[in-house]
């Protein structure tokens, strides 16, 4: 194997991986998420509660579209694989190397289909919560009370589920640091990947700031008119 001159390492090429607008997503829905939970756990605050959960939706569903039409790495079909690669993959993961894998890797990419996809769920739900004294979500007026209701009990489980899927997604990149010297964390904030210098991954294509700006106020504009 070709090693830096320090031998033990093994040799790494940098590589842009993550447009400015996957990376500005992911840290303003972990900024979010924050503020969601210190909205309602710490200041029980309905009403921000309410407002940051909108623009939540409005960024996941800015994520959602942008999987379709953003930079190569950030399309679902360039990260969703299927259970034969995933199982091959799954074997690989006690390796104490750093993987030839550009974007999320097969067992990342489901888990970020699912986080994705739980957000959605949750913050739908919000729409038609209610808190039997103040609040009512601004759809809630078009379910039955049991229904708002059962909604309402379903918006408080799925966020100890996302609770615990975060953990897990946490977990990962800190196993990822630690085992296999994969610093996914600055990948994450500057774009750029190290990979073993043998692999032959292409740079990002795509992924305009511009379509992103347009993606993401189409999506606050959708979100605006359902709840205003
Ligand atoms: C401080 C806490 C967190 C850290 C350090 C972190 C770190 C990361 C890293 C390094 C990646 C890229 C993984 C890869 O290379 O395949 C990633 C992706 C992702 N993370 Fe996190 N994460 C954190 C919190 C969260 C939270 C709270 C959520 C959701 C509630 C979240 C949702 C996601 C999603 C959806 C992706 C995929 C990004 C995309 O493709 O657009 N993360 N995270």
């Amino acid at each position: 194997m070709a090693t830096s001159s320090s031998e033990s390492k093994p040799a790494l090429r940098r590589l842009f991986v993550w447009d400015l607008p996957v990376r500005l997503f992911h840290w303003t829905l972990v900024l979010l998420t924050i503020l969601l939970y210190v909205s309602i756990d710490v200041l029980d605050n309905m009403d921000r509660h309410a407002q940051l959960g909108y623009a939540l939706l409005a960024l996941v569903l800015f994520r959602i579209i942008w999987g379709f039409v953003g930079g190569a790495y950030a399309r679902f079909r360039d990260f969703l694989y299927g259970p034969g690669t995933v199982m091959r993959y799954a074997k690989t993961l006690p390796e104490a190397k750093p993987e030839p894998i550009a974007g999320h890797n097969p067992l990342g990419g489901w888990m970020v289909l699912v986080l994705l996809l739980g957000l959605l769920t949750q913050a739908i739900m919000g729409l038609f919560s209610n808190d039997d004294i103040l609040f009512d979500g601004p759809l809630t007026d078009l379910v039955s009370k049991e229904v708002s209701d059962t909604l309402t009990a379903l918006h408080a489980q799925l966020f100890n589920v996302l609770l615990v899927l975060v953990v897990i997604h946490i977990a990962a990149v800190v196993y990822h640091k630690v085992r296999k010297k994969e610093n996914l964390v600055s990948a994450m904030i500057t774009g750029y990947k190290e990979l073993p210098a043998e692999s032959h991954a292409e740079p990002n294509r795509g992924g305009k700031s511009w379509l992103a700006a347009i993606i993401l106020a189409v999506c606050a504009g959708l979100v605006y008119w359902l709840v205003a």
